[in-house]
């Protein structure tokens, strides 16, 4: 069956390992931008909460659970296959807690995406928020970048900042910058589904400009 005449829009996978909001997120800005379909979700995790999001949504799920594969290739064989059974133009990393080879990178160049909660190259890795308290940043966000071999480390694609406020915690600070996640990541998706976004050499462009990267608030609001 030709999965294309159904969905004319840019075919989105989405790779998850936990609660989903991102992905909810995207399922939820679908008719606003209508650039887009969620056409399955693949979760690393038999418990994802995402799954139920994706089931509620009737959209198709796959686990590939990372614990049953004694290695990396061979877990990564089964996500290929899961994610060439929805024949997908774009791979959207939202909470996947996985690195992934350059040989599976390599495979799909500049089609997979990932969302990082700071500002990226800040804070790679793990616990952002609680580094951010513990610098005393007076500001956070939330980086979309192009996957590469290397942790949270491909071209920045786009960036939402917040502010940190004195009485933050480690909690109220990661719903600020999931609050905002939730805006850029879905207006990011939709630019590059319309053909709107693209990257040359490290620079993204948005309708030919180049795109200011850390002033997304007054485009997201
Ligand atoms: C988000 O903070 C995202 O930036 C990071 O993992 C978290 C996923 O949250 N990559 P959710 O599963 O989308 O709620």
């Amino acid at each position: 069956m030709d999965h294309r005449k159904n969905h004319p829009h840019c075919r989105v996978v989405v790779l998850i390992g936990g609660n989903g909001s991102n992905l909810q997120a995207l399922i939820d800005n679908q008719a606003k931008f209508s650039a887009y379909s969620v056409v399955g979700v693949i979760s690393h995790k038999p418990d994802a909460y995402g799954l139920i999001r994706a089931q509620n949504a009737l959209i198709p799920t796959t686990i590939v659970d990372h614990t049953r594969y004694s290695d990396r290739q061979a877990f990564e064989q089964n996500l290929i296959l899961a994610i060439e059974s929805y024949e997908p133009d774009l791979i959207v990393l939202a909470g996947f807690m996985r690195l992934l080879s350059s040989e599976f990178v390599e495979r799909y160049p500049e089609k997979i995406l990932n969302i990082h909660p700071a500002l990226l190259p800040k804070y790679k890795g793990l616990n952002t928020h609680q580094r951010v308290l513990d610098n005393k940043d007076k500001e956070h966000g939330a980086t979309v970048h192009f996957v590469t071999k290397e942790l949270d480390d491909g071209p920045i694609i786009a960036q939402v900042k917040v502010p940190v406020l004195p009485s933050d915690s480690v909690e109220s600070l990661r719903a600020r910058v999931l609050s905002a996640e939730h805006k850029l990541y879905p207006q990011v998706i939709s630019w590059i589904a319309q053909k709107r976004l693209k990257c040359d050499e490290n620079i993204v462009t948005l309708d030919g400009n180049p795109l200011e990267k850390t002033l997304m608030q007054g485009i997201v609001s």
